[in-house]
Formats: structure tokens, C-alpha cells, sequence
């Protein structure tokens, strides 16, 4: 690309960047990001961040704006349920059932837990100790989808260039790595005797463990997924990112 279109490019993406930030008319930006989407790279996005963060906006406000101006472009025209655009056999389509039964998952962990602070006691040969118990090996799985993301997803996207998308994704994970674990310590540990302390913690736990996945996947399926779909474009890619996920394996319906 010639410097001087290559400057052209930044600076429409500028002028578009600042317009969404001062809340423009969506329709006409979305229908502008969709045309200059196709002629951008991740470095013109980038470059234009650099130039805005040097104009006073902090490094999460302009990385804000070119997320949105991505979504923006991506769903402009676009069937926005990500699950009914995409073939069963897609590596996403698996990614996004994980995403659905975890969801399950946490809905039961959240009935059983407001059911166990209700009780006088419990042992941990008790019913309720065993549901817990099963739930979170369920939620234990989900570790490996998390790998599967670190470790084959993400660093796709870095490959084409867009290392920025997988960052937030990336923070979310050690989170859920953190609480998952400490859900896992605190039933690993647990004392009949201590039961009214147990069950403070657990509540706690389960609410910030349930509040953190539910927005992590809310944001994958949303804006992650979608986007990527738009950022890496080749079937291959898609495919080599499949046949990776195969020999990983998946998670949640084989305990
Ligand atoms: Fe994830
Ligand atoms: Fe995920
Ligand atoms: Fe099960």
C-alpha cells in the first residue's frame, strides 16, 4: 500500500473513531465502518489508537472505540444470532453449546447454593454437598475450553494480526481460572463443624464466579466471535483452529 492511501486510511478511520465517540447517527456509521472495514489492516486500527491516545484519550478509551467501530462494521447487514449464520460442524458452533451448557451449569449452581444457606446443617455425604460437588467438577471442565481458547483461538487472531481482540478475553480467563480453583478449595476443605462459615464463603464465591463467566461469555459471543469471523477470513484457518480443538477435546458433557 502507497504511504499516501495508507494515510488516507488512517485518517478516515480517525474521523470515524471520533464520530462514534460523539455519538453520530449509527446507521450511517455503521454503513461507512462496513466499507472501511475491507480496506484496513490491524496496523492502520492500531495506528489510529496511537494518534488518539496522543490526542488526551486514555489506551482503554481508544481501544474501546475501535472495538465498537469493529462490531460496528461487522454486524452492519448482518444476521446478528452468531449460532443460525454458521455451518453445525464449525469449531464456534461447539465453542458457543460449551458456552450454553455452562450456562446451565451456573444456573444450577446458583439455585443450589441459595437452597444450601437455607440449611441447619449439612455433611459431606449430604445430597446437596454432592450436587455441589458435581456442579463444580462441571465448571472444572470448562478449564479446558478456556485452554482450548488461550491456546489455539487466541493466538489465531494474534497470528492475523490482531493481538489486541484477545487481550480482555485473556485477563477474564485468569479470573475464572482463580475462582473456579478457589470453588474447588473451599469443598476440598469443607468441614461439617463449619458450616456457617462455609456457607458465607460460598455464597460469596458462587456470586462473583457466576457474575465474571456470565459477562465473559456474553462478550465472547458477541463481540469476540463475531468479530473474528470477519478478522480471519480463510476457511482454512477455521479449519486448522477445528482440527486443533478435535485433539484437545471438549468439555461438560463427558463427566
Ligand atoms: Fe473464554
Ligand atoms: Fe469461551
Ligand atoms: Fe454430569
Amino acid at each position: 500500500m502507497k504511504a499516501e492511501s495508507r494515510k488516507d486510511k488512517t485518517e478516515a478511520l480517525m474521523q470515524i473513531l471520533r464520530r462514534i465517540d460523539q455519538g453520530d447517527n449509527p446507521q450511517t456509521l455503521r454503513a461507512e465502518a462496513r466499507r472501511l472495514i475491507e480496506q484496513i489492516t490491524p496496523r492502520d486500527l492500531a495506528r489510529a489508537e496511537e494518534i488518539l491516545v496522543r490526542g488526551g484519550a486514555s489506551s482503554h478509551q481508544a481501544g474501546q472505540l475501535s472495538v465498537a467501530f469493529l462490531l460496528m462494521g461487522v454486524l452492519e447487514g448482518r444476521e446478528a444470532n452468531l449460532r443460525e449464520r454458521l455451518p453445525a460442524d464449525h469449531v464456534l458452533r461447539i465453542i458457543l453449546a460449551e458456552h450454553e451448557l455452562t450456562r446451565c451449569f451456573l444456573a444450577d449452581l446458583d439455585s443450589l447454593v441459595r437452597e444450601i444457606v437455607t440449611l441447619e446443617r449439612m455433611t459431606d455425604t449430604s445430597m446437596e454437598f454432592m450436587r455441589l460437588s458435581h456442579v463444580a467438577e462441571h465448571l472444572h471442565a470448562m478449564l479446558e475450553h478456556i485452554e482450548r481458547e488461550d491456546d489455539v483461538l487466541f493466538p489465531a487472531l494474534r497470528q492475523h494480526g490482531w493481538s489486541a481482540l484477545a487481550a480482555a478475553p485473556g485477563r477474564a480467563h485468569e479470573q475464572i481460572r482463580g475462582h473456579i480453583d478457589s470453588l474447588l478449595r473451599l469443598l476440598g476443605t469443607f468441614r461439617a463443624e463449619r458450616f456457617d462459615a462455609f456457607k458465607q464463603q460460598l455464597a460469596l464465591l458462587s456470586q462473583t464466579l457466576i457474575q465474571v463467566i456470565l459477562e465473559h461469555l456474553h462478550e465472547e459471543d458477541n463481540l469476540l466471535f463475531p468479530i473474528a469471523l470477519e478478522v480471519v477470513k480463510e476457511p482454512e484457518a477455521w479449519h486448522r483452529i477445528k482440527r486443533l480443538c478435535d485433539e484437545i477435546g471438549y468439555c461438560g458433557v463427558h463427566i
